[in-house]
């Protein structure tokens, strides 16, 4: 089934619709979390590996050189990591206050050589971008979770001002694998919304179905997202799960990280399994490299 179906039923009973206040309580709520976002990816194990994952995906497609617009940045842990590979970067967010962070934490670094200049930008609206002006655009940690509905035009506008033979890379949240890690949660969540709205989301992904909730986006399932690659004139060059086995048992982990040669030889086979095929709606996240078709 595709990520973005149509489960009968949504808020109060109509279908979802993208409104201008969906797009307004992302703003707020990613205004409100603030600087919570810079430890998102250093504050447990779990975060430290999805940050190694997403940084050695983006290594595979990003070359020295390359203009880069980055779209949802948040306070810069991956604007750094285009400067460190030597790419010019576009920084780019909907929240003024994530912006504001971007440059306040790699404004202060070597990586601030590296940014042409931040703006105000929202996914859903590249339209001030010229055709093919971008070797690279990336999207991580889910500003595509965030288009809804919009999500197709979208990847059709990314694609449109990435230039022939560049790529599109993000991460958008994953259906199935959050369910998984976050068993406990989502039987709240049931609980809390009932089981049909629990079952609307299981189905479709769409975190609106649970009306009133604090905060709301679009997970996927990873045949579902390629196929909107597709319908957006694009191909997927590779997928990968972000995270697998780094999303078992926490003291596990820790004891692993704490022996530098477990820790490296452990991040190889971690790295190496989201990639398989077979673990792509596995993690929390799904990561992908789209080109144009
Ligand atoms: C989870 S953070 C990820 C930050 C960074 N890219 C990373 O991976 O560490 C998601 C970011 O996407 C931004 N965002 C959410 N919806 C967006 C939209 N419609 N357009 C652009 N950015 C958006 C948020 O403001 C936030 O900074």
């Amino acid at each position: 089934m595709g990520a973005t179906g149509t489960a009968a039923g949504a808020r109060s009973g109509t279908l979802p619709v993208m409104t201008a206040e969906d797009r307004e309580a992302t703003r707020a709520y990613y205004d409100e979390f603030g600087d919570a976002e810079w430890n998102r990816l250093v504050g447990d194990v779990a975060g430290r590996v999805s940050l190694e994952v997403h940084r050695r995906f983006l290594a595979r497609f990003v070359q020295p050189g390359a203009r880069v617009l980055e779209v949802g940045a948040g306070p810069g842990r991956f604007t750094t990591e285009l400067a460190a590979l030597g790419a010019t970067v576009v920084v780019t967010d909907i929240s003024p206050v994530q912006l504001g962070l971007n440059e306040r934490y790699v404004g202060s670094t070597e990586a601030e050589a590296a940014v042409e200049r931040r703006e105000l930008l929202d996914v859903c609206d590249v339209s001030r971008f010229a055709e093919g002006e971008f070797d690279a655009v990336l999207a991580y940690g889910g500003p595509l979770s965030y288009a809804f509905e919009e999500t197709e035009a979208a990847l059709r506008g990314l694609l449109r001002i990435t230039a022939r033979g560049g790529v599109v890379v993000g991460s958008v949240m994953s259906m199935l694998g959050t369910w998984r890690y976050q068993l406990p949660g989502v039987v709240k969540v049931a609980a809390a919304f009932g089981e049909e709205a629990n079952d609307r989301v299981l189905a479709t992904g769409d975190l609106r179905h649970l009306a009133g909730s604090a905060h709301v986006c679009q997970m996927f399932r990873a045949g579902g997202f390629a196929d909107l690659v597709s319908a957006a004139g694009g191909r997927t060059l590779a997928m990968s799960a972000s995270n697998w086995a780094s999303l078992g048992d926490p003291d596990v982990l820790a004891d692993l990280e704490a022996d530098p040669d477990r820790w490296t030889r452990f991040l190889e086979h971690e790295v190496a399994a989201c990639a398989e095929p077979g673990a792509a709606d596995g993690g929390t996240h799904i990561l992908f490299a789209a080109e144009h078709a």
